[in-house]
């Protein structure tokens, strides 16, 4: 698809990755909405890219149904949507204290990795719908975001691991049912990405948390997230994958 003349939306869109994405596609002539927590860069991140700020909670399903509709509506229409709305626990199932993982937080983590992501897709892929064809038959793209950690988590990882791995496998399936109006669905796993999610973390944990990467041996860049969300976006033949971004890091137990 082509980005001059379409519409995005960036859930999660005020900081790091989804952000950076935002920034090229309004740079290549895309219009943005950006959808983020109130108390975000939201309003900020909109100005200086020409488009719309929507206040959100990925986590209040129904709402993000009307916020969805008011930033389609301020866009006039969807074409690509990223979602990097996200986050973890550090729980071991039993922890060395004998402690077993508190249900609710597991609960928790799914509810915002998995269950919003995919409310998020489903809602867009309703409006994507509505858009006439280009000449591939090309109705719109949404690119979920996951972790290698859906592949090889870590020890404590284990909600994030299930949330995440949750998005990898419905990203065929997705992709599979929204083939037939022109919708395709990609997913990306990252590896440690310097992002707001990650700003607390001191240059020496950095290090120990990328020592496994194949090359290069640092944490990736919120751009190097975004040119390859803005790849999909522009190649009608990225469907129903997930793809790691991760320096060819796999990672250890801890
Ligand atoms: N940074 C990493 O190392 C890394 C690695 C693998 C996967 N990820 C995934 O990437 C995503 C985080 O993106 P980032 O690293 O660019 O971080 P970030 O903190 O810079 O950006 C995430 C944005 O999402 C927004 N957000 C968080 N919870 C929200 C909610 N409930 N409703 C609406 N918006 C919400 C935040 O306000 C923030 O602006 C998460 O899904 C995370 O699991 C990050």
């Amino acid at each position: 698809m082509q980005i001059s003349g379409s519409k995005g939306i960036f859930v999660g869109g005020a900081s790091g990755m989804c952000r950076a994405t935002a920034e090229i596609f309004a740079a290549k002539g895309g219009k943005v909405a950006i959808l983020d927590l109130e108390k975000s860069d939201g309003a900020n991140t909109a100005k200086a890219l020409g488009g719309t700020f929507h206040p959100c909670n990925v986590m209040d399903y129904e709402g993000m149904e009307k916020v969805i509709g008011e930033a389609v509506a301020a866009l006039g229409g969807v074409h690509f949507c990223v979602n990097t709305a996200g986050g973890g626990a550090a729980i071991r199932t039993l922890g060395k204290d004998g402690q077993k993982h508190p249900l609710d937080v597991f609960q928790r983590v799914i509810d915002l990795n998995l269950i919003a992501s995919f409310n998020v897709n489903r809602v867009v892929a309703e409006h994507m719908a509505k858009n006439e064809p280009n000449e591939e038959g090309e109705r719109g793209v949404m690119i979920n975001t996951a972790s290698i950690a859906a592949f090889e988590g870590q020890i404590g990882q284990v909600a994030y691991s299930a949330a995440k791995g949750g998005i990898a496998a419905m990203t065929l399936t997705m992709a599979r049912d929204l083939g037939a109006v022109g919708i395709r669905v990609m997913t990306i796993a990252p590896s440690l990405f310097d992002t707001g999610l990650t700003k607390g973390i001191p240059d020496a944990g950095a290090a120990q948390l990328t020592k496994d990467c194949a090359f290069p041996r640092r944490m990736g860049k919120p751009n190097e997230f975004a040119v390859m969300a803005i790849a999909i976006f522009e190649c009608a033949m990225m469907n129903g994958s997930t793809l790691r971004v991760d320096a060819g890091q796999r990672f250890a137990p801890r």
